[in-house]
């Protein structure tokens, strides 16, 4: 008997997934294993056709001698589409003990070479419609089945959002399909395994199509159809047979199409639903749809046609209202106690005709009265017909809200607390990450942060979820990647969305500010642009995964010498547009930019993405890249200098951003970087322990404070309960992360409509810190194959934990004070890494674990002293030292 197990089996990150169009996908496993310091020393991995590989198998690495145990890609002979591939692992010790076969896990596999699409692009003939109403399209169709269908799969796209129904019920719980991605270029399909769904007999599909992103309104000009102007929709059933022989049924113009109940749904604007014109059965076999159009077979899309890359979204977790208020105006309104993303789903016993609406809303005003100015055109309403008689219960279908309050007519109020539910709906992430500590404020901190998350990341990371805006805004993604990296499991989540970045750049390399690229918004912006780099580059970092650098590579490229080409000297980005440090509390009266100048930004930024380019080159082996772009950023940092830096060795530009970014990013000489940092920390001071800096410079400023030893501040600047102040939102009540410090002033008044979202993560990229620093979890190598755990405690907790669900498994780390100035602190570390344990103690202490002095202990590898310092080498497992 081994006492080393391999389970977690993965593909892609993801578990047991269908329609995979990746022709190398990459298998991981996790290893447990009851002794510390297990290391991987080979593995084999097998792939088949059967869960018993007691057939033909695929492939076989054979034993393979080495400690990798994620990411291997599958290098047997050419996948076949649509298949179903079962793998198993098996992994050896440094002893030579090997473990039993893991359970099987599998993947299927999609349309894996062109032309396998049969079905044809069908869409809705035009029609007059009476009102100003855009219906949503209703199509279907019928067929009949042997009773012999052993499996069956639905391939499904559109040009606009679909919903999918087999016989009458919803083909799978996934929604907004499907996706967001730069439609011209990018069109995914999705899988459905429909089998039991599916009878002997008569059946149908159906399909529900509406605008969404692909025509419906986008961005704040009030302008539609950004994509394309006609809504399509593309199927394909493929059902096996017990006799193996396959048969297929295709979206074509035998398809009936007809408008139905939806009148109108619009992301922003919500759904006009009128239940009086319900056709009940329509997606079930026999519906009587002669009197509904043929449909009318359109052009395919010119976009190339991939599989679904990222988890879908879905309903992920209900909430029930705690209160319904009467505002002073007299308006009724729900409390979901959080703000949320998704819909409300609701049931009313109502005559029919009766008009139901919901409106929804982030905050109420300072008298208490319901207020939708921050969301500009947003209308985010909910208007329901009742058709009477028996209880009715509706939710939205291709729209989504993003609301604290719900303002509700038509419903009588006692009826509201028990039938009104919240859906929080986002990209169906796995959570990776969690962090608590002895301040209530700091873990509702935390919470906000993580709502911010779940809000905006549906199906692309937003900048905010409510007002007519919700795109996939570079620079907020940028700053917020490595705390979501934390929080969940983001990889096919960022990996889909870069793709859609590089294949939105333009032939010079430039990046548009926001992905999918919506025309009206523009390109170019340093630190908005740079997501291009940073944001696959932190991708690798966290997970270890290099697939993501030789996908992004030539996009990575292209921004730096789009980049190059700017600036009136090689070596420094001094023209253009840009957001500088937006949003920073230095700026001029009425304006939004911070005061740090935009060419020293930008320039910083030029300095950062060339340094991560030259490293990503090497990474890939790209040798002769390596060395060009190392000597442009040298050039770059020695230009920065001249430019930005006084011949004594002081930033010229005295603004907080200005020192972190020099700071954070490399760019000063060594001898000048202490005394920037005090003046860092002066300048803090002298404001009375408050922050000045915008979206550019926050992200950076804890971590900059505490890599120079100023760790104590910046525990006083995230305690800071005064505006402005991470804290201030928290005690006004937030329950996410504002766009604006002070979005709710302390006269309770707010910050202008105009900009104003109370779901903007860009400012909860504080959760870096938190975990990083604090909880102590950090990596020294890619993927925490070696990690750091190095907690700074501060005077101010008694406690902290943080956990991370790595691609090895989890690393913890668990802090608390005890009795007599000692410190407990338990750490675990997953099989298959080493971790450097940084324990804060002066030379001569007492340090044990599990009581053990430290010579004693199993799982050391090795161990350093300095003098405030333990620095202990270890290998995996539990420990739990005091000092
Ligand atoms: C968005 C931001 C974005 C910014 C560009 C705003 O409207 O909401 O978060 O980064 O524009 O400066």
């Amino acid at each position: 008997m081994t006492h080393f197990t391999v389970s977690d089996l993965s593909v892609n990150y993801r578990k047991n997934p269908l329609g995979i169009d990746d022709l190398r996908p990459r298998l991981s496993w996790r290893i447990s294993a009851e002794t510390r310091g297990f290391v991987q020393n080979a593995y084999q991995v097998q792939v088949a056709y059967d869960p018993d590989f007691g057939a033909e198998i695929v492939w076989d690495s054979q034993k393979v001698e080495s400690d990798r145990s994620v990411h291997i890609e599958y290098q047997g002979p050419a996948l076949k589409s649509r298949t179903r591939y079962y793998f198993r692992v098996r992994v050896w010790d440094r002893q030579g003990n090997v473990s039993a076969w893991s359970a099987p896990a599998y993947w299927e596999t999609a349309f894996l070479s062109a032309g396998e699409w049969q079905a044809s692009w069908i869409a809705a003939p035009p029609r007059s419609e009476e009102s100003g109403d855009e219906p949503c399209d209703y199509m279907r169709t019928d067929f009949t089945l042997p009773d012999n269908v052993v499996s069956a799969r639905v391939y499904a796209t559109s040009l606009g959002l679909y919903r999918l129904y087999v016989n009458g019920v919803p083909a799978d719980d996934t929604l907004f399909g499907p996706g967001w991605t730069s439609y011209n270029k990018r069109l995914q399909y999705q899988t459905y395994d429909v089998t039991s769904l599916l009878s002997a007999g008569d059946n149908a599909l159906g399909c529900i199509v509406g605008n969404g992103w692909y025509r419906g309104y986008l961005a704040w000009e009030g302008k539609k159809e950004h994509f394309g102007k006609t809504r399509a929709l593309m199927i394909q059933l493929y059902m096996t047979l017990s006799d193996g022989s396959e048969r297929i049924i295709v979206s074509d113009g035998n398809w009936r199409v007809s408008s139905g109940p939806l009148r109108m749904s619009e992301l922003y604007h919500g759904e006009t639903y009128d239940a009086r014109l319900e056709m009940d059965g329509w997606s079930s076999p026999g519906f009587a749809d002669q009197d509904w159009a043929k449909a009318m077979i359109t052009n395919p899309p010119e976009s190339a046609l991939v599989a679904q890359e990222n988890e879908p979204a879905r309903i992920i977790e209900t909430i029930r209202p705690i209160a319904v208020v009467t505002t002073p105006k007299g308006e009724t309104v729900l409390d979901m106690g959080q703000n949320m993303v998704g819909w409300v789903r609701f049931t009313v016993r109502a005559e029919a005709g009766t008009v139901v609406t919901l409106q929804h809303a982030e905050v109420l005003d300072r008298d208490g009265n319901f207020y939708t100015g921050n969301l500009r055109s947003a209308k985010q309403t909910i208007t329901y017909i009742c058709r009477g008689g028996e209880a009715e219960t509706f939710e939205p279908h291709l729209s989504f809200q993003g609301f604290r309050y719900v303002k509700v007519t038509g419903v009588p109020q006692d009826q509201l607390l028990e039938s009104f539910i919240g859906c929080v709906i986002h990209t169906d992430l796995e959570p990776t990450g969690s962090f608590r500590c002895s301040d209530e404020l700091v873990n509702q901190l935390q919470h906000n942060i993580l709502w911010g998350q779940k809000g905006n990341f549906l199906d692309i990371p937003t900048d905010c979820p409510q007002r007519d805006e919700r795109l996939g805004w570079t620079g907020d993604a940028q700053v917020f990647i490595r705390t979501a990296a934390f929080n969940m499991n983001v990889v096919p989540f960022f990996e889909k969305w870069l793709k859609d970045l590089a294949a939105d750049q333009e032939a010079d390399g430039r990046v548009p500010h926001v992905i999918p690229d919506v025309p009206i918004a523009g390109y170019g912006s340093a630190a908005w642009g740079d997501a291009a780099v940073i944001c696959p580059w932190t991708l690798y970092q966290c997970y270890g995964d290099i697939r993501v650098l030789e996908t992004q590579y030539p996009s990575m490229k292209a921004w730096v010498e789009y980049i190059r080409a700017q600036g009136d000297d090689e070596f420094l980005w001094n023209t253009g547009f840009h957001f500088g440090d937006w949003l920073g509390l230095d700026a001029k009266e009425n304006s939004y930019i911070g005061a740090t100048p935009k060419d020293l930004i930008a320039t910083v930024f030029y300095a950062y993405s060339t340094e991560l380019l030259a490293k990503t080159a090497a990474v890939l082996g790209k040798n002769e890249d390596a060395k060009a772009y190392e000597g442009l950023h040298e050039n770059i940092v020695r230009a920065f200098r001249k430019e930005f830096v006084t011949p004594n060795g002081r930033v010229a530009s005295p603004t907080q951003t200005a020192y972190v970014l020099a700071l954070m990013f490399d760019l000063l000489e060594e001898q000048n970087r202490p005394r920037t940092a005090k003046m860092l920390a002066e300048h803090i001071e002298e404001n009375g322990v408050h922050l000045t800096t915008g979206f550019v410079g926050t992200p950076y400023l804890c971590l900059v404070l505490s890599r120079f030893g100023y760790t104590e501040l910046a525990y006083r600047l995230v305690l800071q309960k005064e505006y402005p102040s991470w804290l201030y939102s928290v005690i006004q009540g937030a329950t996410t992360i504002w766009e604006h410090w002070d979005g709710i002033k302390q006269d309770g008044s707010f910050w202008s409509d105009d900009m104003n979202s109370y779901n903007h993560y860009a400012y909860g990229a504080i959760g870096d810190w938190l975990y990083r620093v604090v909880g102590g979890i950090d990596l020294l190598e890619p993927g925490y194959k070696k990690i750091r755990i190095q907690p700074q405690i501060g005077e101010q907790f008694s406690w902290a934990e943080a956990s991370l669900d790595s691609v090895y498994g989890t690393i913890k780390v668990d802090w608390s004070k005890q009795d007599h100035g000692a410190v407990k602190m338990d750490v675990l570390i997953p099989a298959n890494t080493t971790a450097e344990v940084v324990i804060p103690a002066n030379q001569g202490d007492d340090i044990l674990e599990n009581g053990e002095r430290l010579d004693q202990m199993a799982g050391l590898l090795g161990m350093e002293q300095t003098a405030q310092t333990y620095i202990l080498l270890l290998g995996s497992g539990n420990y739990s030292f005091t000092f």
